[in-house]
Formats: structure tokens, C-alpha cells, sequence
């Protein structure tokens, strides 16, 4: 059995990984030529925990290669980028073209894994791609047990920071286009996963996913606005959520400056797309938790005024860059889009903490801004800007620091954060 995973990210890589530990054959396949050379040394071009080590024992094996050429295979599994457009259309372009260099290879009995998240429908429409590029195969639709090869649509819904473990461990939606394709995806899944694994449809197994993010996101947007109404009620929100808690049927989660990552700040969109009438909730959702890096700038702002300071005579510590804890994944970060607001105010230095990265990427400018350690930028600066709750600034309270201002939009460190 020959396994090919497309597209070696955060997602592909891990499951790469996993899957040559248990001695099966990978191929891994990306349109970077830098991450396939990095793979091949052994060494992960992104940060997760015990990848490095899994990575150099499965190449050094033999079990794992990566290439920028595709080869045959069993079986194909797709892990590229679903972004959404500036229109907050899903953009299933990657998907389309992985699919496209897929059929140059494809043969009969092979079978196609979509776990890229995809809008529902998605699958169906792959499978009309790979029927128009290869007439020669009789491609499955979803009421046909006839086909010459299978399709399925298995999401994924890891932690990032804990992926190898929760690859494993999590239970598995698995949707075939029909049920020859399920059944045939859920022996794959069946030889690396120790979860259940769940037979459903490709339609429900979509819509699944987009709908375990859009209820993250909801909730999410339910403490964020809690934030909001404390702050105008004069309430600490920290001790009010604390309290609500108590209740044995309430679980309210953290508020922060906003919702980051590729997969919460993005899924809610392709159901919102979906069902644009019906889809009330999670579109308000949305919009609460896409409002609150605007929040923290503003709270920045009042903090300037009402102890009489100019942002052009003060220095900032904005401490925490990536969309949560502990990793270094800054797509769609709301501290981000904070630091990148803030920059307009003219603050005379601004001084970045990301424990989890060795330089800025290109997008945020090194003549506005400056990486530096945790306990430089705190010395150096007048207002420390708390924005991700790594373990490193829970350790180093700042909650009695003098003659600072400390704005910690994490709950951190003070207990009054008004
Ligand atoms: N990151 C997560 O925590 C997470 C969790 C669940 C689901 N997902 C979903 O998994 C998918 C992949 O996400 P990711 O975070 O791994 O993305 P990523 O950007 O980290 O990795 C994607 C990789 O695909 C490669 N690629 C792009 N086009 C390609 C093509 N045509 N052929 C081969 N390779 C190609 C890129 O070079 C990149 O290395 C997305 O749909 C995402 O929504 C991600």
C-alpha cells in the first residue's frame, strides 16, 4: 500500500509522519521545493511539538519522502490550503489543482482523501473534476455504488501544539462519496487512528467540520461581547465569567483581542456562504469576533489619554504575535492585526515579543517594529500590551509592576482590568 499525502503543512506533515511511524510507505508531495528539501534532511519547517524527532526516525527509515513530482499511488490524501477570498468566498483553488495533478497519475481501484476543509459540495465537485479530466475511470457519484475509484471526505480537527497526539487519539468523521469509498477510507484511517472512526456521508462529514469551528467561534464571540458589556457596566469580566462558571450547567469561555488561525476565523464563512439566510448566528459571530483587534486599539487609545501621554513620547511592549498559546502559527492572528493597527498611532518604538519565532515575517516592517525578548521589551517600554497567553508571560507576572501600564487582554495577570 503506497500512501501519498498532497501538500505538507501544518495538517499534512503530521500525518505523514504518524503514518510512516506505524512502518507504511509515504510520499509526500508540495509545490515548495524548500519544504520538500527541509523534509528530506529530516527537519519540519514548521513548529510542533515531538515532530522534529518523529521526522528524522521516519526519514532515516526510508518510510517517509517528500517531492515536488507526483508518483502513483493507493492512495491520495489532500491537505492544501482552503483560504476564503477578500469576499469571504471559500477559495478551493489549491484543492482543484492538487485534484488536477492527481489525475495525471490515477488508476483504477486508487482512492482520493479530501482532508482539507472544504465547503459542502466540495467533494462532489472534485469528483466531476476528475471524471472530465479522466473518462477512461467511471468516477463514483453520490448515489452510484459503481466506480472504478473512491472518494471521501475525512476532516481533520487536531490542536495545533498537540497534533501528533490528537491525530491519534481524536475520532474521525469519514464520508465517502458512496459507501465502497467510505468503506475502503475507513480501513485506512482504521490502520493509524485509535479514536472511533465514524461512517457518514461526504455532505454531512463537510458540514460537520465547518460546524465544530463555527460552534468554537460562537462561543467565543459570546465572551467577547461579555468583555464589551463589563467594560461598559464598569465590571471585571474575569471575576464575572469566574462566577458564571460556578453554575454546574455554564461553561463561558475566555474572552480575548479577537479569533485567529486558518481554521476558526476562516470555516464559519464557507457556511455563511452556504446558507447566507439562515446562517444569523454565525455570521454575527463573525463579525463580534473580527471587531475586537479594533477594541484592543481603541483601549490602547483611552489608556494614552486618560494618564495624559502621547503615543509619539511612549514605547509599547505588544507581547504574544501568534492566534493562541504556544505555537508560532500567525496566519490570521488578531495580535497581528493589533500591532499592525497600532503602528498607524506613532508610537516612538514598538517592541515585539513572539517567543515562538526568530524573525518577523516580511508583511510586518522592521522599520516600525522590533523583535526582542520578553524581559527587553518590558524594561524598555511604558505600556505592556498582553495579547497571547504564551506559558512564558504567565510565568513573569507583571501584575505589580510601577509606572507601567499594563493592558492584558488575556486575563492573565490582573485581576481588575478595567
Ligand atoms: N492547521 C490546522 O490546525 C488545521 C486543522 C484542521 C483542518 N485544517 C485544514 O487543513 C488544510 C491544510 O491546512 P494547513 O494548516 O496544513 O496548511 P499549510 O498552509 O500549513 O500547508 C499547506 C501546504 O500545501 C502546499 N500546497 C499548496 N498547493 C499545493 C498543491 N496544489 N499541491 C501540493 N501541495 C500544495 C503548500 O506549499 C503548503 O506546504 C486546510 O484546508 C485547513 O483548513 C487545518
Amino acid at each position: 500500500m503506497k500512501i501519498t499525502i498532497l501538500g505538507l503543512g501544518y495538517i499534512g506533515l503530521p500525518t505523514a509522519a504518524l503514518i510512516a511511524s506505524k512502518n507504511i510507505k509515504v510520499c509526500g508531495y508540495d509545490v515548495n521545493k524548500e519544504i520538500v528539501s527541509s523534509i528530506n534532511k529530516g527537519k519540519a519547517h514548521i513548529r510542533e511539538k515531538n515532530l522534529d524527532i518523529l521526522l528524522k526516525k521516519v526519514v532515516t527509515k526510508g518510510y517517509l519522502k517528500a517531492d515536488t513530482v507526483l508518483y502513483e499511488s493507493d492512495i491520495f490524501l489532500i491537505a492544501v490550503p482552503t483560504p476564503i477570498k477578500r469576499n469571504k468566498e471559500p477559495d478551493i483553488s489549491f484543492v482543484k489543482s492538487a485534484v488536477k495533478d492527481i489525475c495525471k497519475v490515477l488508476k483504477k481501484n486508487n482512492t482520493v482523501i479530501l482532508e482539507s476543509t472544504i465547503p459542502v459540495g466540495a467533494t462532489q465537485e472534485i469528483a466531476k473534476i476528475i471524471s472530465s479530466e479522466r473518462k477512461d475511470l467511471r468516477v463514483p457519484s453520490s448515489v452510484g455504488e459503481k466506480g472504478d475509484i473512491n472518494i471521501s471526505y475525512c476532516p481533520e480537527r487536531v490542536l495545533p501544539g498537540n497534533i501528533l497526539k490528537e491525530l491519534e487519539m481524536n475520532d474521525r468523521v469519514i464520508g465517502g462519496i458512496n459507501k465502497k469509498s467510505t468503506k475502503i477510507s475507513l480501513a485506512f484511517y482504521k490502520s493509524f487512528v485509535k479514536g472511533k472512526c465514524l461512517e457518514t456521508d461526504n455532505r454531512t462529514a463537510e458540514l460537520c467540520k465547518l460546524v465544530e469551528n463555527s460552534y468554537r467561534d460562537a462561543n467565543i464571540a459570546f465572551a467577547n461581547e461579555l468583555s464589551l458589556i463589563s467594560e461598559n457596566l464598569d465590571i471585571d469580566v474575569w471575576n464575572l465569567i469566574k462566577l458564571a462558571n460556578h453554575h454546574p450547567r455554564v461553561n463561558i469561555l475566555n474572552p480575548g483581542p479577537g479569533v485567529g488561525g486558518h481554521c476558526i476565523a476562516i470555516d464559519p464563512w464557507f457556511i455563511i456562504n452556504s446558507a447566507p439566510r439562515q446562517a444569523r448566528l454565525i455570521k454575527l459571530s463573525r463579525e463580534i469576533n473580527d471587531q475586537m483587534p479594533f477594541k484592543v486599539v481603541s483601549k490602547v487609545k483611552r489608556s494614552l489619554k486618560v494618564n495624559n501621554l502621547v503615543a509619539e513620547d511612549s514605547t509599547i511592549a505588544c507581547l504574544g504575535l501568534s492566534f493562541k498559546a504556544n505555537i508560532d502559527d500567525l496566519r490570521e492572528s488578531p495580535a497581528v492585526k493589533v500591532v499592525n493597527k497600532l503602528k498607524s498611532l506613532n508610537f516612538k518604538k514598538m517592541y515585539l515579543v513572539e517567543p515562538n519565532i526568530k524573525k518577523l515575517p516580511s508583511y510586518l516592517d522592521e522599520n516600525k517594529f522590533e523583535l526582542v525578548n520578553f524581559k527587553s521589551a518590558v524594561s524598555k517600554s511604558n505600556i505592556v500590551l498582553l495579547l497571547v497567553d504564551h506559558s512564558e508571560f504567565r510565568k513573569n507576572s507583571l501584575k505589580k509592576q510601577e509606572g507601567k501600564i499594563i493592558i492584558d487582554t488575556r486575563g492573565i495577570w490582573a485581576s481588575n482590568h478595567k
